[in-house]
């Protein structure tokens, strides 16, 4: 199976579990005070709810999907809107594979590279927007 597959399948079974999107919000706003303020004035259940599609896409982007909504994520998350600054990015893929390990039964180091490999491309894309 390639990596895009294996991604996405484990994705699948995340998204099984009901605490994913919660944990995934505990440890990113752990990671940084800085994070934690960018939420405070965010409908969280609803946060977690477009995340879900979020991450969705950025698999879909490394199967050959087009770039229309990852550059509108790009465009939202720039300077002139919520500013999101570049570096942030590495504590969210971070945080996102803190959750893929204790979510996913299936976790192993070999499937930890994959998610960054896979994602890497779309994050770049909606990074390289700021
Ligand atoms: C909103 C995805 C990285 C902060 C959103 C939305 C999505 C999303 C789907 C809702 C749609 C929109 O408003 O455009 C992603 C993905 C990321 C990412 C896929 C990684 C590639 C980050 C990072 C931060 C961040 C690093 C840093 C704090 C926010 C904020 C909002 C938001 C503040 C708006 C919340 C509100 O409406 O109050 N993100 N995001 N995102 N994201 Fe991200």
């Amino acid at each position: 199976m390639n990596k895009t597959d294996l991604v996405f399948q484990s994705y699948g079974r995340c998204c099984n579990r009901d605490a994913f999107f919660v944990d995934f919000y505990d440890f990113f706003m752990a990671s940084s005070n800085i994070i934690r303020e960018r939420f405070v004035k965010t409908d969280m259940a609803a946060q977690r709810h477009l995340l879900r599609n979020g991450i969705m896409q950025l698999i879909l982007h490394a199967r050959g999907m087009s770039d229309r909504k990852l550059k509108a994520l790009g465009e939202s998350h720039s300077r002139s809107h919520y500013d999101i600054k570049p570096e942030w990015y590495s504590l969210w893929l971070d945080s996102l594979l803190k959750t893929v390990r204790l979510h996913d039964p299936e976790y192993t180091p070999e499937l930890d590279a994959a998610w960054r490999e896979v994602l890497t491309p779309g994050i770049d894309l909606i990074r390289g927007a700021y």
